[in-house]
């Protein structure tokens, strides 16, 4: 039978892929995002590829303003459990803007468990980070890994962890803070996908924009890293595969009868350099990427991939989906929306 979840920033690049996985599970969905990076066409899109299955009603509203989370609590039935997607995630605005961040990604955490809390809905799952490990020097990369955030963005992501873990402790909660490495592509009929405002700050996107010319080339940042071909490495992982992990993590944590506090890796475990995402993508779509070698970007770490053995093991999900797919998915996306929501 169908579940009633809250997600917050459900309008959002991952929320929106989620949002559809659960529709077509047959869930009634109630969306709250402030819309302060994405675009409500994103939701019509979900509603049209869902084709009938699940519902989706949408509250405009903050995450951090009590009275807008309060709403979404008393709007319609029981809420069975949340996923709290509503956050900033620009490492380099959070270097810049530390408090914005603490306030949107930690306040709006508090406010969002205070009002699940009141009312007795203390089921959760969180967006957390790869970079909450910051720059790990062994591998794999387990979930038992000391922490070591470099920026407030992780930062502020490792708080939120915390500060689940204690209501853990409390009773009565179960939560999962998965750790997401790094999800691209886009759902296969290119209907929804990543929409960044202004120049990319990602890899992948900035590779579909140069290949749909949009962009001259690609800068690869720093191929003097200690890795096989010197450039970065990191666990890029298809969007609908993160989706899917959402709903059988959302499963999993709602047949629980006792308080549970889960910490999970969510990746492929294989991770690529810049260059194999690039040749990647060539053979994919058969378009040449142009790229130069430029300084490294600060903040970047050499290498990041995850284990994900805990994940398998608890939820059994693991990722299925290819490089091949990834690219391929995210290329049919930037080909029917060369400018996103907004003007596409
Ligand atoms: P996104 O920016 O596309 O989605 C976030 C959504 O939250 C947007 O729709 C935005 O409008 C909404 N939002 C922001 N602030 C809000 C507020 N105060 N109140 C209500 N809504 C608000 O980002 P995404 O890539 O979909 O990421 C979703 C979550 O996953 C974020 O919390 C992010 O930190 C985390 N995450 C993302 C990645 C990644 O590579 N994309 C990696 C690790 C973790
Ligand atoms: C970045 C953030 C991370 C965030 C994630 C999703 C940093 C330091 N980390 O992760 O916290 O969760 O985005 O928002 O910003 N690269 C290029 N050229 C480009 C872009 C990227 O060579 O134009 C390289 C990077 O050096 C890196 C790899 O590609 O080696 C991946 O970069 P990116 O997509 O930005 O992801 P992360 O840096 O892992």
């Amino acid at each position: 039978m169908g579940h009633r979840f809250l997600i917050t920033g459900g309008a959002g690049f991952i929320g929106s892929h989620t949002a559809l996985v659960l529709m077509e599970q047959g869930h009634s969905l109630l969306v709250l995002d402030n819309f302060d990076n994405s675009s409500p066409e994103a939701l019509e899109r979900v509603k049209g590829l869902a084709n009938g299955q699940g519902s989706l009603e949408l509250i405009e509203g903050d995450v951090r303003d009590a009275d807008a989370v309060e709403h979404a609590f008393k709007s319609g039935g029981t809420i069975d459990g949340v996923i709290h997607f509503a956050g900033l995630k620009a490492v380099g605005e959070s270097v810049n803007d530390p408090l914005r961040y603490w306030d949107v990604n930690v306040n709006g955490s508090r406010v969002l468990t205070a009002a699940m809390e009141r009312h007795g809905c203390r089921t959760l799952v969180f967006s957390s980070t790869s970079t909450v490990y910051g720059e790990p020097q062994t591998f794999p990369l387990q979930e038992q890994t000391p922490t070591a955030p470099i920026h407030p963005y992780a930062q502020t992501k490792l708080a939120v962890e915390q500060m689940l873990g204690a209501l853990c402790r409390t009773g009565a909660w179960r939560v999962a803070s998965l750790r997401y490495f790094n999800p691209v592509g886009a759902h296969p009929s290119g209907r929804i996908g990543e929409d960044p405002l202004g120049i990319p700050n990602n890899l992948f996107p900035f590779i579909t924009q140069v290949a749909a010319g949009r962009r001259e080339q690609l800068h690869v940042f720093g191929d003097d890293y200690p890795t096989p071909d010197g450039t970065g490495i990191r666990d890029y992982l298809h969007v609908m595969d993160l989706a899917d992990a959402h709903g059988v993590t959302l499963d999993h944590l709602l047949q629980q009868p006792d308080s549970t506090a889960l910490t999970l890796n969510i990746g492929t475990g294989r991770g690529l350099s810049v260059l194999e995402v690039v040749h990647g993508f060539e053979r994919a779509t058969g378009i040449t990427v142009p790229y130069s070698i430029v300084p490294r970007r600060p903040g970047d770490v050499p290498k990041l991939e995850a284990c994900p053995l805990q994940a398998k093991t608890v939820l059994g999900w693991e990722a299925s989906r290819t490089l091949e797919d990834m690219c391929r998915d995210g290329w049919a996306w930037q080909q029917a929306n060369p400018m996103g929501y907004r003007r596409g």
